[in-house]
């Protein structure tokens, strides 16, 4: 180790300090031999300073500089200089100034690096991930990294000055259904026996409410074994809040405040507040979504009316069986060439369809494969629900309800894409309320609960959760943001009838609800006091706030598509000790 000691980071110095002796420590990121003339760029956390090196200012520090590597570690004194003219780096902070070298300790050094340390490589996410600790050094990651840290300081003080305490609640735990598999944990002490981790801490904060903490908030891990995409982690971090005596709006309105806390504190931005409200039902209706970007319109249009009677087979016999057809307006999408629609129709077909039907409007008066099957009046019907015009392009798709919606709603995605209409600046949030209590799970033959069981039904529909549940609203309230489920929550049932008639509900038998939620059966006899609360997704949010199009990079250690970490080996074999020890026997079938 050196004697020296760092007196400033790579990316603090400025023109003021011009003259000062100072001493940086870092990582060699660039050397650069300018004949004589040997430049280093070293970095840290911070950012990057240029150092020289000068032969004739001291020629042993020179020499010593000649066999620095990437990624070597330095600690180097020397004094700042202004750059000559013509030569400053408007990119870097510390553009404007170098630190003429006069000593140099070589701290450390590194073997060559799997890939180079840049913003933008174009290494392949397995390599990056094996060697996370490296790809961790990208100024990239670490801003978003550095992002993330801001806004759980942000959300904490905001909870804080609002009264909330945050409390802890286990890991090693009973099953909390969200919907996902639970990671079990067998316990060895208990043979045959398991823990869940949480799929979430709701029944804890709700109890946390029964003992009367009144407003309680963490930021938590949960676990949810289920199939993973760019937005899904197997763990992942809440934002997770309850309060006790609120109704739906106050939760509404704290979102709103913390959200617009959040976006001023870490980035200087105003949010227009109070956020639009969508119901559920017309968020799938227009946006076809219950999770709508509301940053651009291109709204579904229902067309069934107009196509009853229409003489276009594939129209009449969808909406014959109960179907609908719906439409969508591709503004100024005239342009595409066959095979560009042709591609779209594909995609339409990846996301259920059968087919896409398609009508351009153009100079030279309508072009489409559809028409001919159509009355002038149906044709002229159509463009007037869809407002088309000239040089736009409308697609249908004809199907069931549910087919027709996920269809045309993602395909709404893709040309708002294609058109540019989604501005990258901007950050729109909704609120999607009057969620049904229940929905119909078609594969399992059931009724399950759209969030999770412990959601308050509104007080007027309490009567029908058992005769007619699929009719019951919840007091649910989901925020999305750009398009993304950032949060979701509820008022709760605070009544232990009203509980038990919900797990009646959803099938389950007395014995089981026991079983399973007893200890919150009874108790919600103790003088529940009514409440509810919200959950955000931190990383949702930190990868919309970082515009990054995943997860994994707002996370240090992320697992893999496959709930692997690629760094550790994670998961791994066990010894046959362990095992033992855990009493469990594997029988595992290799397929
Ligand atoms: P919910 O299941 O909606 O609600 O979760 C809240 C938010 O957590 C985020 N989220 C995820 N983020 C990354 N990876 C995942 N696998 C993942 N799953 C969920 C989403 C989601 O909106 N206990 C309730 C909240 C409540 O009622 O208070 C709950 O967990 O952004
Ligand atoms: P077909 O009669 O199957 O050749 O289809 C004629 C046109 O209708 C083609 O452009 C298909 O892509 C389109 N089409 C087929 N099925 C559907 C559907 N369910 N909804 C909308 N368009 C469809």
């Amino acid at each position: 180790m050196t004697n020296m000691k760092r007196t400033h980071t790579c990316g603090e110095l400025r023109k003021k300090d011009t003259g000062r002796k100072v001493t940086l420590m870092g990582w060699v990121h660039r050397r650069r031999d300018h004949g004589g003339l040997i430049f280093i760029d070293l970095r840290d956390r911070d950012g990057i300073t240029q150092v020289v090196f000068n032969p004739s200012i001291d020629s042993e520090v020179h020499k010593c500089a000649h066999d620095l590597k990437s990624e070597y570690v330095l600690s180097v004194e020397g004094d700042v200089n202004l750059r000559p003219e013509d030569t400053e780096n408007p990119n870097l902070s510390t553009g404007e100034i170098e630190v003429i070298a006069n000593r140099i300790d070589i701290l450390n050094s590194s073997i060559p690096l799997p890939f180079i340390i840049e913003d933008d490589t174009g290494v392949a996410e397995n390599l990056r991930f094996k060697y996370r600790f490296l790809d961790l050094r990208r100024s990239n990651i670490q801003k978003n990294l550095i992002l993330r840290h801001r806004i759980t300081k942000a959300v904490r003080n905001f909870l804080d000055s609002h009264g909330f305490i945050d409390i802890e609640t286990p890991f090693l735990t009973r099953s909390t259904p969200e919907g996902a598999r639970d990671y079990l944990v067998p316990s060895r002490i208990n043979p045959g026996l398991f823990y869940a981790l949480p799929q979430s801490p709701q029944l804890f904060k709700q109890l946390l409410m029964i003992s009367g903490f009144d407003k309680y908030y963490q930021i938590v891990k949960c676990f949810r074994d289920e199939d993973l995409r760019s937005d899904r982690q197997p763990e992942f971090t809440q934002i997770d809040l309850e309060m006790s005596f609120v109704d739906m709006e106050d939760v509404m309105n704290l979102t709103e405040e913390l959200m617009a806390n959040i976006f001023n504190e870490t980035k200087g931005m105003k949010i227009d507040r109070p956020f639009p409200r969508l119901s559920y039902q017309d968020a799938l209706d227009r946006f076809g979504t219950d999770k709508p970007d509301i940053r651009y319109g291109l709204e579904l249009k229902d067309l069934t009316d107009l196509l009853t009677s229409s003489g276009f087979k594939v129209f009449t016999d969808a909406i014959g069986i109960g179907g609908k057809v719906k439409g969508i307006n591709a503004k100024g999408l005239a342009v595409l060439s066959r095979k560009e629609i042709d591609e779209l129709i594909e995609k339409s077909k990846s996301y259920g369809a059968k087919g896409l039907a398609w009508m351009k409007l153009t100079d030279k008066g309508i072009e489409s494969p559809i028409t001919k099957f159509l009355s002038d009046d149906s044709i002229k019907s159509i463009s007037k629900r869809l407002e088309a015009e000239k040089d736009d392009l409308l697609l249908f798709v004809a199907d069931t309800l549910a087919v027709v919606t996920e269809a045309l709603g993602r395909l709404r995605e893709d040309i708002a894409e294609k058109l540019n209409l989604i501005n990258e600046q901007e950050y729109s949030f909704v609120w999607i309320i009057d969620f049904p209590l229940f929905e119909y799970n078609d594969d399992e033959k059931r009724l399950e609960p759209m969030h999770h069981p412990f959601t308050s039904p509104i007080d007027e529909d309490i009567p029908f959760i058992e005769p007619e549940p699929l009719k019951v609203k919840a007091k649910a309230y989901d925020i999305v943001l750009n398009g993304n489920e950032i949060g979701g929550g509820s008022i709760r049932i605070h009544r232990k009838d009203i509980q038990e008639k919900m797990f009646r509900a959803i099938n389950l038998g007395e014995e089981e609800a026991r079983t399973k939620f007893g200890f919150l059966l009874d108790a919600l006899e103790y003088g529940a006091p009514p409440h509810g609360g919200i959950a955000f997704g931190l990383d949702r949010l930190v990868m919309i706030m970082s515009g990054v199009d995943t997860i994994r990079d707002i996370i240090a250690f992320p697992k893999t598509q496959k709930a692997t970490c690629l760094l550790t080996n994670a998961p791994s074999d066990v010894s046959k000790d362990q095992l033992k020890e855990l009493h469990i026997k594997l029988d595992i079938h290799k397929i």
